[in-house]
């Protein structure tokens, strides 16, 4: 079917989908990789006292979603605007929808006002922000809010259909698959997306969404209507149990939750960085209370260390200097930690060189920059280290060790600090 030519689709009495498809579509955000498209799911909600319409759609797909809503409503008939994302791929016929609808009014989330600001460039806007519990009466129909930020932007709330026991998530139990029968027992298999798009767009943001799922799960659901992909008709709360499995702990705890996790990552060329690393771990094993693992990334994937490192309290990378860069396999490691939140997780840095050593910098400046804490400066040793040097290495492991655990004083060293210790030295 083209699907230009695909009608609204009524999803419950009353209710329509009125989105976009995007079929021809691979790449999403630049980032994330689709083998079938995407959607651009809208909606229409008719009460006995006005319309609502749920997301709006790219802007490059807004003539499918304002000719799927004149199908359904007049302008004058719309009483209500809900955005539960401002991405641009659901706000981007906003504007248009605003001018074509005056009667109605904007509902976003309370941290969605300034992104709001931003995206349409006008301090005059007029819209109420909604907080979990907030509703709004269609007459017959109620819409409640639920609160739910960083699914996956600080912005983003669902909104529930009280009287229909319909849950419009946003981007939550979304995915980018494309098949015009819209439905998840019509559709083909699209279970890989589900995962691939919680995986590279939830994940990150975990202990929000099982905040969310304490919001969700109580509810009577009969259908979830996301923001992206099918609509979940069938077996709905199966997609919830999902994501609580997806949230939970990706490995079992073998520390039990008693001894802290730190993780040493290194590379060595001529076996000087991992003399380091061994009295770096052998340092912080002195302290009790500290579970270390060591591992040489020559030989590891980089899938199940981010698990790991999801699920650790410290990280530490040890790597040479290599034409003044740390290595390729310590940087891939680092970009893919992207995926997991690393927030305030201990990070560190060591490594040997040969004339210059800027590894250890550059490798805590990016965890600095991924947000983890880094208390500790890290150990550079000229080419071989010696006994003395090796000293160090364990007083660094220790140190680490100690901040862990909490028995150290916890500083955490800034950049104009390390500047000018750099330049004092
Ligand atoms: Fe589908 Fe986060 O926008």
């Amino acid at each position: 079917m083209n699907p230009i030519e695909l009608g609204p689709i009524e999803i419950a009495r009353g209710v329509h989908w009125i989105g976009a498809l995007d079929p021809d579509l691979r790449e999403f955000d630049i980032i994330l990789k689709t083998a079938n498209g995407t959607t651009y799911n809208a909606y229409c909600v008719r009460g006995s006292d006005g319309v609502a319409v749920i997301d709006t759609v790219k802007e490059n797909r807004a003539a499918d979603f304002f000719a799927r809503l004149e199908q359904v409503a007049a302008y004058d008939e719309i009483k209500a605007i809900v955005l539960n994302h401002l991405e641009p791929d659901h706000t981007g016929a906003l504007p248009e929808l605003m001018r074509r609808a005056p009667n109605a009014r904007l509902y976003i989330s309370i941290k969605a006002q300034i992104m709001l600001k931003g995206l349409l460039k006008s301090e005059e806007l007029v819209y109420t922000p909604a907080r979990t519990g907030d509703t709004v009466s269609l007459g017959d129909r109620h819409l409640r809010f639920l609160h739910t930020p960083f699914l996956h932007w600080p912005d983003t709330q669902c909104t529930w259909l009280e009287e229909d026991g319909i849950l419009f998530s946003g981007d939550v139990f979304g995915c980018h698959y494309c098949d015009p029968r819209l439905f998840n027992d019509k559709v083909g298999d699209f279970r890989f997306s589900f995962e691939y798009y919680y995986q590279h767009i939830m994940r990150p943001f975990r202990e929000h969404v099982l905040d969310a799922l304490e919001l969700i799960e109580p509810l009577a659901l009969n259908l979830i209507a996301p923001a992206h992909g099918p609509i979940l008709r069938d077996a709905p709360a199966n997609y919830v149990r999902r994501y609580r499995q997806l949230a939970e702990p990706t490995l079992y705890n073998e520390a039990g939750g008693h001894a802290k996790t730190l993780l040493v990552f290194y590379l060595s060329s001529y076996g000087n960085t991992a003399r380091m690393a061994q009295a770096v771990r052998d340092g912080a094993e002195a302290i009790d209370g500290v579970r270390v693992s060591v591992y040489d990334l020559q030989g590891g994937e980089v899938a199940p260390f981010v698990d790991l490192v999801e699920e650790a309290d410290g990280i530490v990378f040890g790597s040479p200097t290599i034409n003044g860069d740390a290595v390729k396999p310590v940087w891939d490691l680092l970009s893919s930690l992207t995926m997991v939140n690393v927030k305030e997780k201990l990070g560190a840095a060591f490594g040997s060189y040969g004339w210059s050593g800027e590894a250890v910098t550059m490798l805590e400046d990016r965890m600095r920059g991924l947000k983890l804490r880094v208390p500790v400066k890290g150990v550079r040793v000229k080419l071989i280290p010696t006994e003395a040097e090796l000293s160090l290495c364990h007083a660094f492991g220790r140190d680490l060790a100690l901040h862990l655990t909490g028995q150290a004083t916890r500083k955490v060293i800034t950049m104009e600090e390390l500047n000018r210790s750099q330049t004092h030295a």
